[in-house]
């Protein structure tokens, strides 16, 4: 018997909503606070304009100006210097996005442009760690999965090892587990123990080292001893920063606050430039039952801002493992929702959760080099009308790859200052009225503030302490005003000109009665396609608290009259609908991949140009199979890396009717996997 699936908004199956987010979707946002509505953001955007109008200096260049040198120092094998060639200076052609596009499709399959090749690099079951069985879907174990690649990868870098040229270790997430995709009979009210251990090993990431073949440009995972490795649901992390051993994170298995086992829902992340990856514990309110046992009011109030309102959960932890009963301690859940960072160098370091960062439905978070040495992460949380934030640190970044240098630069992350965004807009109230009409002046924009949530110890939040504020950092960001936002997702900055984009994927609830309307950043009522945010520091000064801001796309049928493409003929784009995670190539192009395609096709890998008369032209690489969702991009100068998550994911599909068969065709079981596209040629990508 499958699970009772509740009705769901929005374009992915329903069964994705009951496992990876716990059917987010079909409840409310937990987002009740009062914030600055729709009126408030008008009106002060009009008594604004003048000194709108004094700063024009400083407002975003949009077309026709060429990148400005990088500011910020690059991570690793981010190559900012390649020349372009003199047909792209002549502005024949982008350099990077010289391919044809893919078509719109629903196969199952990968389709890539003609001249480029595929393969697929890793799977769910492959071995990770030497001595791992082989994958077989009726003789699953823990013991098994927990040296195998984990199910539904998600964020996926590649960190490149110094002084080894075309050797990387390749960094992938596991967000969640499916299990009546992973499990023949699959009962979901009775779930096994051994299914259930299984499942806590199928989470969390793997770390293989990677290379190339020269000979056949093809990307080969190595079976590395010392550095290969999996982190799980059972892993031992240590709790860094302002929040360590806080009296929220305290349990009864760990009084200190500062050890726990395992992370979960690891969605989108970042490579850090000294190497380490950072990755984001996204919907981890699903997995914590009996909430309605919880009889204390401030504790329930923190559990339903956070969404922690199961009184049975869709896979049942609780019954293994009292850490996940909440009738047995209410703490655990503030254990997830960090982001963790993970040195792959460093294979017998623990993975650290970072708490300065503070605790949300993290998505991922990308740092940057500021000009002065201060390193700045930028995050969304994932969840309908929730905060875009920025971290700050004290600390400056050191160069290379010493000991010396990376240590300190693992601390860069633990002492700063957290912020949540405020938007506002420049065009008067009435022009937006939630059709995604483009206002007079011609665009979504406007100018916004970060505003201060802790330093350190230090709360700047009236009535919490700072260690509340990391902890309920959702609170703490509806006390100061934050802007609610469509879903942001992967925020991530150019490191070429230092500039943020962001995806809002979605928001099916903004608009109708009792709800917030639409605003200028977020300009659609029932937003089904979501925007790509551009934000521009002041001074391009990543510290800066104050940004200029507009939208780069406003997602969906090109044809359609709420859609923007970068102000380029919509005639000559690639139909684009709800963005997720976003990339850079080697030339600052932007990359953007979706999940939950709204326009009923199959997901996919988008790129267009941020610079010139092409800003906005928007070309598909690739499209995936069948229910599947596009994660995890990296674009390297010869291929390109998707994650292919839940292939076949689709309602009503089990073990026994799988509704796909990638990759490995025939009567297969979808597997999750990683995908290398590269050129036949072996030449670089899109030249
Ligand atoms: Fe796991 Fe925000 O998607
Ligand atoms: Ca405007
Ligand atoms: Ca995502």
């Amino acid at each position: 018997m499958l699970p009772m699936l509740l009705p769901h908004l929005g374009s992915r199956a329903a069964v994705t909503c009951e496992y990876r987010c716990n059917n987010q979707c079909a409840h409310d946002a937990p987002n009740v606070s009062e914030n600055e509505y729709f009126a408030d953001v008008a009106r002060k955007a009009l008594s604004r304009r003048g000194a709108l109008k004094a700063g024009a200096a400083l407002a975003l260049t949009t077309a026709g100006t060429a990148a400005l040198a990088g500011t910020a120092a690059a991570a690793p094998g981010i190559d900012v210097d390649i020349d372009v060639d003199l047909e792209v200076q002549l502005g024949r052609r982008v350099a990077g996005l010289n391919f044809k596009p893919v078509q719109p499709n629903e196969l199952d399959a990968v389709v890539v442009p003609e001249g480029y090749e595929q393969q697929v690099l890793i799977r769910w079951g492959d071995p990770v760690i030497p001595g791992a069985p082989k994958w077989d879907i009726d003789k699953q174990s823990p013991e098994a999965q927990a040296k195998q690649w984990g199910f539904n990868n998600d964020y996926c870098a590649l960190v490149p090892i110094p002084g080894e040229n075309d050797k990387w270790f390749m960094v992938s997430s596991h967000e969640y587990s499916s299990e009546q995709y992973m499990f023949r009979g699959w009962d979901p009210n009775n779930p096994t123990e051994q299914q259930t251990r299984t499942a806590w090993e199928a989470h969390g990431h793997s770390v293989v080292r990677v290379e190339r073949n020269r000979r056949t440009n093809r990307l080969e995972v190595k079976l590395d001893p010392k550095y290969n490795r999996r982190i799980t649901m059972t892993t031992a992390f240590e709790v860094r920063g302002p929040a360590a051993g806080s009296k929220y994170l305290k349990t009864p298995a760990d009084p200190t606050g500062r050890k726990v086992f395992g992370t979960m829902n690891n969605c989108s992340g970042g490579l850090t430039p000294w190497g380490t990856i950072l990755s984001g514990e996204e919907n981890i309110h699903g997995y914590f039952g009996n909430a309605d046992k919880v009889t204390d009011p401030k504790t329930l109030e923190q559990m339903k801002r956070y969404g922690v309102t199961n009184k049975v959960t869709t896979r049942k932890w609780e019954r293994f493992d009292s850490r996940f009963d909440l009738a047995k301690q209410v703490n655990e859940p503030n254990r997830f929702g960090w982001i963790v960072e993970i040195d792959p160098f460093e294979p017998d370091q623990p993975p650290i959760k970072r708490t300065a960062l503070g605790r949300f439905k993290h998505e991922g978070a990308n740092v940057i080099v500021n000009r002065d040495g201060r390193v700045v992460a930028y995050m969304g949380d994932d969840e309908r009308f929730e905060y875009m934030y920025k971290f700050v640190s004290d600390g400056k970044f050191m160069k290379g790859h010493s000991k010396r240098a990376r240590a300190h630069n693992k601390t860069l992350l633990d002492t700063g200052t957290l912020y949540a965004a405020k938007f506002t807009g420049n065009s008067p109230a009435a022009e937006i009225d939630g059709s995604g009409k483009l206002p007079s002046d011609g665009k979504f924009d406007g100018r916004g503030e970060w505003i201060p949530l802790a330093h350190n110890d230090k709360s700047f939040v009236p009535g919490m302490t700072a260690e509340e504020v990391y902890v309920f950092a959702r609170i703490a960001a509806d006390k100061v005003g934050a802007t609610k936002m469509d879903r942001p997702e992967d925020v991530e900055p150019s490191l070429k000109t230092g500039r943020i984009y962001a995806a809002l994927t979605n928001n099916s609830e903004r608009g109708p009665a009792g709800k917030e309307a639409a605003t200028e950043v977020n300009p659609r009522h029932s937003n089904k396609n979501g925007q790509v945010l551009e934000i521009e520091e002041d001074r391009r000064d990543n510290t800066a608290t104050r940004f200029s801001w507009n939208l780069l796309l406003v997602c969906g049928d090109p044809k359609a009259a709420d859609t923007y493409y970068g102000g380029f003929d919509k005639s000559k784009v690639s139909p684009i609908s709800c963005p997720d995670n976003v990339a850079f190539d080697p030339y600052g192009n932007l990359w953007v991949s979706t999940d939950g395609n709204a326009l009923d096709k199959n997901d996919g890998l988008f790129a267009l140009p941020l610079e010139g008369k092409e800003r906005g032209h928007v070309k598909q690489f690739l499209t995936v199979p069948i229910g599947a969702e596009c994660c995890g991009p990296i674009i390297t100068e010869r291929h390109v890396l998707v994650s292919v998550q839940h292939p076949g994911e689709l309602d009503g599909a089990t073990v026994e009717k799988p509704a796909s068969h990638w990759p490995d065709g025939g009567t297969s079981q979808p597997r999750p996997s990683v995908v290398a596209v590269f050129k036949k040629d072996g030449g670089r990508i899109g030249r």
